[in-house]
């Protein structure tokens, strides 16, 4: 082992144990006691597993531990505390020492003040070296490339400190200085002491006097001890209030100092975590932001799992392969949710403006693993008091957030689920036929408060495909207008159309055919701001000319009117994806030299140039939307912070909502996809438009799929409204199904009243087991008088259990 920090030590302490035989020597370079920070947290699923694996070096940890259950946000002058968040915390010297001491009494060879040795004559001379080295790990920096290691270093400054304070709740503090927004999370470790940080943005650091103190010291000459005396002072002066005073003596809490300095986040992901005999636990393979507190923790699992490996593998390379299979995907995910908790924090500014209640709510669901259900379990009083908040907000009786109306101009929405624009290529010379009264009808009868059309193109040259459909012709309008007497005279339901023109991406095979590929023949000319093809095997647009730009502009006004006519309750002009209108505002895909190339203003100048005319042609009473593409996902490409802009325009120039998309601009994008992946675009443009223009909704889409979801993220400010597209391909019904799994009273379409609740399944009328305790001797579970789950449903089952393996 090289590195006694808590993941080296539990696992010398859990290998000796399986195989007593076993030689195990573990080098610290540090002096038994010598560690940075202050407390560990723990959550209970954790603690579980360590429990299980090992009963002794838990029991003397539960000895310890504090243990809580309640959040505290203050901000705003205000305390919202939020319960049944169930952690335990205890002091990182003192699991150090527990670890040192029991791998002491298992005759595991632990050498302190101990540079391990030059790793190459480690993996000559033992069958396996474990790199448990912590984050700067040299034996991992010795080949680097062998375990396709990346950085990423984040923009927030960040301090570790302990306090002579013993804070009674996970407490988070964000507070507006003269030098900007500051925040402090702060938990008790044990009944002496709590670990504080403090975090703000470069600039804060820079405006708050953090760059001028001498005490800043470069981490090349660090020496054990140091830490930064001056951050200490002024972040005591800074947090005094929130740090108090001892009641009874009088005396004020002060922060301490253990290797404290100012440091900037780094992520560490590794593609591959083992080379030959070589493996890499901890973090040394990987790092997660401190404020979902999972370092420690994650440390300990990664031993687990690899012990556990060893014990059941055939061979060292199985076992280092499975090793990796287990723990990377959970890291992997723990790493996702930490990224998206430090990208909340470093936007924390943002949400200055929100009311405390759904501040807290914001936080506490910030990494979208806590969720609007996962809350409602752990205090369903704090959901109620932010759901109330809400309803007083909006005017209306208390209900799940996504069915609260919304109106945009002189419509009402039922509820905040649309069903997103999706092209079904299913047209003939852009008529919408009974497929496209079928497709949308049903949409509407399942309960989506807005359906939207797929993009209608202006002009056959302006469409993707031979099928896409399209609003050139009075035909088309009346097909339309079929459609939508449908969805007005059956349903509840609004409909909206999606204008646009494909630009450069036009003249392309239908998407089962082969997606954004050329026709094999019968292409037409394709245009574009600028002559640049989408990919080498596309056509090289011919870019418009300004007078092209105006016929183009009288297209889309036309199909405004016939739009207006065909009855439709809201329009929305395409400017996202890389058709024609987003390839004005994209600098990779606009060059031109004129009044509408360069400057981010000029590229706007004519998508909002078509905004002015069609707004002009469209119903002062219906709402108008724009849907854009948030980021290229390429360098170079717009960025959030032009998004930003982007959206300020169109509301300037009336637009009643913002759809927030992203991608599809070039070829060459890099998109992270996940779970609600386009969310953060939709939340930074709704909080930045949220004091200049409070009526222009927010649209959030992309891989959000859940009601949970859904409700998460209206109540947490993100979105007010969220568009859902596969997912109502999966099931039409989707918003009916969500009342109805949330027990919420929705009108059904009459006709489908009969089925209106979920069929019955299977019943078993089996016993229930009574009997608390009872062992399972293969897989080491302990059932607690409860069905035991379905191996599916079962979370990461524990793996190592020495205590009841004799
Ligand atoms: C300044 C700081 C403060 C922190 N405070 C906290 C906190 O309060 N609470 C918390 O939960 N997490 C804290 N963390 C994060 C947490 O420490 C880690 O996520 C966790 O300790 C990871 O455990 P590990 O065993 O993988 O690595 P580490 O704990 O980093 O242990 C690595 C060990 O390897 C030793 N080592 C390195 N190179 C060599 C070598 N060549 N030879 C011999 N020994 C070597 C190091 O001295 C160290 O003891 C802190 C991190 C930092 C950087
Ligand atoms: C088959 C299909 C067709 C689509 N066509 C369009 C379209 O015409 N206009 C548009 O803006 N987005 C279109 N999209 C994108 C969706 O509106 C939506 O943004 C995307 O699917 C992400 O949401 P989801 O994860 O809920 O599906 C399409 C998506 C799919 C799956």
């Amino acid at each position: 082992m090289i590195g006694g920090g808590p993941g080296g030590l539990y696992f010398a302490c859990l290998a000796k144990q399986l195989d007593p035989a076993r030689e195990i020597t573990v080098w610290e370079r540090n002096p038994p006691g010598d560690t940075y920070g202050f407390g560990v947290v723990f959550s209970d699923e954790t603690l579980g597993g360590i429990e299980h694996a090992d009963p002794v070096i838990h029991e003397r940890m539960a000895e310890s531990f504090a243990r809580w259950d309640d959040i505290d946000v203050h901000y705003g002058g205000t305390v919202v505390t939020s319960g049944g968040h169930g952690f335990a915390a205890m002091s990182r010297r003192h699991l150090l020492r527990i670890l040192r001491e029991r791998a002491g009494e298992l005759g595991v060879d632990v050498r302190f003040d101990a540079p391990a040795p030059p790793v190459a004559n480690l993996r000559r001379d033992y069958d396996l070296v474990v790199a448990a080295d912590g984050m700067n790990s040299t034996a991992r920096r010795s080949d680097d490339a062998s375990f396709g290691a990346t950085y990423e270093n984040r923009r927030c400054r960040y301090i570790w400190f302990g306090t002579d304070k013993v804070f009674d709740a996970f407490t988070f503090d964000v507070r507006s200085t003269p030098a900007g927004v500051m925040q402090v999370h702060a938990y008790p470790y044990d009944a002496t002491g709590s670990t504080l940080i403090v975090e703000m943005t470069e600039d804060v650091w820079q405006k708050a006097g953090f760059a001028a103190s001498p005490a800043v010291v470069a981490p090349e000459t660090l020496v054990p001890g140091d830490s930064d005396d001056y951050a200490i002072e002024r972040c005591e002066e800074l947090f005094g209030d929130l740090l108090g005073c001892d009641t009874s003596t009088g005396r004020r809490y002060r922060l301490i100092g253990n290797h404290s300095r100012w440091i900037n986040f780094t992520t560490l992901r590794c593609e591959r975590w083992h080379d030959g005999n070589l493996v890499l636990l901890g973090d040394a393979a990987h790092t997660a932001h401190f404020s979902i507190g999972s370092g420690t923790k994650l440390a300990m699992e990664d031993a687990l799992a690899l012990v556990a490996c060893l014990a059941e593998s055939p061979d060292l390379p199985s076992a280092l392969t499975a090793y990796q299979a287990e723990r990377q995907p959970v890291v992997v995910s723990t790493q996702r949710a930490a990224q998206a908790s430090l990208e909340w924090f470093e936007n924390l500014r943002q949400y200055v403006g929100q009311p405390p209640l759904r501040f807290a709510f914001n936080l506490l669901t910030r990494s979208r693993r806590v969720t609007y259900e996962n809350l409602q379990i752990r205090d369903p009083e704090f959901v109620a008091a932010v759901d109330d908040w809400f309803a007083v907000s909006v005017g209306q009786p208390r209900r799940p957030p996504m069915f609260h109306p919304i109106t945009l101009r002189g419509m009402t929405v039922a509820n905040r689920v649309l069903v997103s624009a999706m092209d079904m290529y299913s047209s003939t010379d852009g008529h919408p036929g009974d497929f496209h009264l079928v497709h949308l009808g049903s949409k509407a009868l399942g309960g989506a408060g807005l359906v939207m059309t797929e993009m209608v193109c202006v002009s056959p040259s302006g469409r993707i495909t031979p099928g896409c459909t399209g609003l050139w012709t009075d035909e088309q309008r009346d097909g339309w207008a079929r459609i939508t007497s449908f969805v007005h005279e059956q349903s509840p339901a609004k409909i909206g159309i999606q204008l646009g023109h494909s630009g450069r991406k036009g003249s392309t095979k239908l998407m089962w055919e082969g997606i954004d590929d050329p026709l094999p023949d019968g292409n037409w000319p394709v245009v574009g701001p600028s002559a640049l093809p989408y990919r080498p095997v596309n056509q090289i647009p011919r870019a418009l000319t300004v007078d092209d730009m105006t016929d183009i502009r009288r297209q889309f006004v036309s199909a405004a009117q016939r739009a207006a006519d065909a009855g439709f309750d809201l329009l929305e002009l395409h400017c996202a994806h890389g058709y024609l209108l987003s390839s004005y505002l994209s600098p990779l895909t606009n060059r031109r030299d004129d009044d509408y190339g360069g400057s981010l203003r000029n590229r706007l100048r004519y998508p909002v140039e078509v905004f002015d005319a069609i707004r002009a042609v469209w119903p002062a009473d219906r709402p108008c939307s724009v849907r854009i593409s948030a980021t290229d996902w390429a360098p170079g490409g717009v960025e959030v912070k032009d998004a930003v802009e982007i959206a300020r325009t169109f509301a300037e120039h009336g637009v009643d909502a913002v759809d927030v998309s992203t991608g599809q601009v070039v070829s060459h994008e890099r998109p992270a996809f996940g779970r609600s992946y386009q969310v953060p675009y939709a939340d930074a443009i709704r909080n930045a438009l949220a004091a200049s223009h409070p009526h222009v909704a927010v649209i959030a889409v992309g891989a959000i799929s859940s009601y949970d979801d859904v409700n998460s993220l209206l109540l947490a400010g993100r979105a007010d409204l969220c568009a859902l597209g596969r997912t109502h391909l999966f099931d039409p019904q989707w918003t009916l199904h969500a009342a109805a799994d949330q027990g919420y009273l929705m009108p059904w379409p009459k006709p489908f009243a009969a089925g209106s609740r979920r069929p019955q399944t299977g019943r078993t009328d089996g016993p229930k087991p009574r009997l608390d305790l009872i062992r399972d001797p293969l897989a080491g579970v302990t059932l607690h008088g409860r069905w035991r789950p379905s191996q599916d449903a079962m979370p990461t089952p524990p793996r190592v259990n020495i205590g009841s393996a004799g």
